[in-house]
């Protein structure tokens, strides 16, 4: 009998992979693939960054300290890691200038004729406001549009989370609804903007408009 064999590049293509370098006003911009390594700067952003994060991020059970902890890292990773190796997310770490600053998931992917997923983000506090999770997205979304085969991303988000509808307003997403109820969020079912894009949508690509905007430069 022949052995089957499973080529992991033909069923999740575009993964592994780094994406950038692009430079933006806080600094360089980096994409690579999540590290078990990323425990320790994890932990104390997060940590840190409670205020800011947890608002805006899925309920979950269990206190902050426990589930943003050094040894709460681990398992994250290899959940994701184990998705990653099915096709079925793209788990990146942000960096600026080599340093982690938060992470972009494209999660949820759906082949076959759909060919969708969705994208989620976060940055540390002391990186905001500097185009960082705008680079970010441009560089995922054009990566999964083109090398990775997809044919729409979407994101939701609180119509109260200025900064990431102003996200993805600037990388060049459309509003196409309000989902109510939506997600359990801090606590609570929230309403949530839907956005998308798709491939026809793109042009020249994000990261092309991004640059021609003004907003990013390739170093
Ligand atoms: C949302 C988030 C990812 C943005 O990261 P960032 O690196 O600061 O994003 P950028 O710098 O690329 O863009 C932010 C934009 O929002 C604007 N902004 C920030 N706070 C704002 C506010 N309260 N009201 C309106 N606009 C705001 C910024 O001015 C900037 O727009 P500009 O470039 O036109 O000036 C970051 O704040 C974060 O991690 N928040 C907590 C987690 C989260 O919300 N994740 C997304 C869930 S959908």
């Amino acid at each position: 009998m022949q052995a089957v064999t499973y080529d992991l590049e033909a069923r999740h293509p575009g993964w592994p992979t780094r994406l950038g370098p692009l430079r933006v006003a806080r600094g360089t911009v980096e994409l690579r693939p999540i590290r078990l390594l990323d425990a320790g700067d994890w932990s104390r952003i997060r940590l840190r960054d409670r205020v800011h994060l947890e608002k805006w991020e899925p309920t979950s059970p269990g206190p902050w300290s426990d589930r943003n902890g050094f040894w709460a890292w681990p398992p994250q990773w290899m959940a994701l890691r184990s998705l990653a190796r099915k096709g079925q997310c793209l788990p990146f770490t942000i960096t600026v200038d080599g340093e982690l600053a938060g992470q972009i998931t494209i999660g949820n992917v759906i082949r076959a004729s759909l060919r969708s997923a969705w994208v989620g983000y976060w940055v540390s506090s002391t990186m905001v406001g500097g185009g960082v999770a705008t680079a970010a997205v441009a560089l995922v979304v054009d990566h999964v549009l083109g090398p990775g085969g997809l044919h729409r991303v979407e994101a939701t988000v609180r119509p109260e989370n200025a900064a990431s509808v102003r996200v993805l307003t600037k990388a060049g997403f459309r509003q196409e609804g309000l989902f109510r109820r939506y997600l359990d969020v801090a606590g609570d079912w929230r309403d949530h903007l839907c956005f998308a894009i798709t491939a026809e949508e793109t042009g020249e690509g994000l990261v092309n408009r991004l640059i021609a905007a003004g907003g990013a430069e390739r170093p």
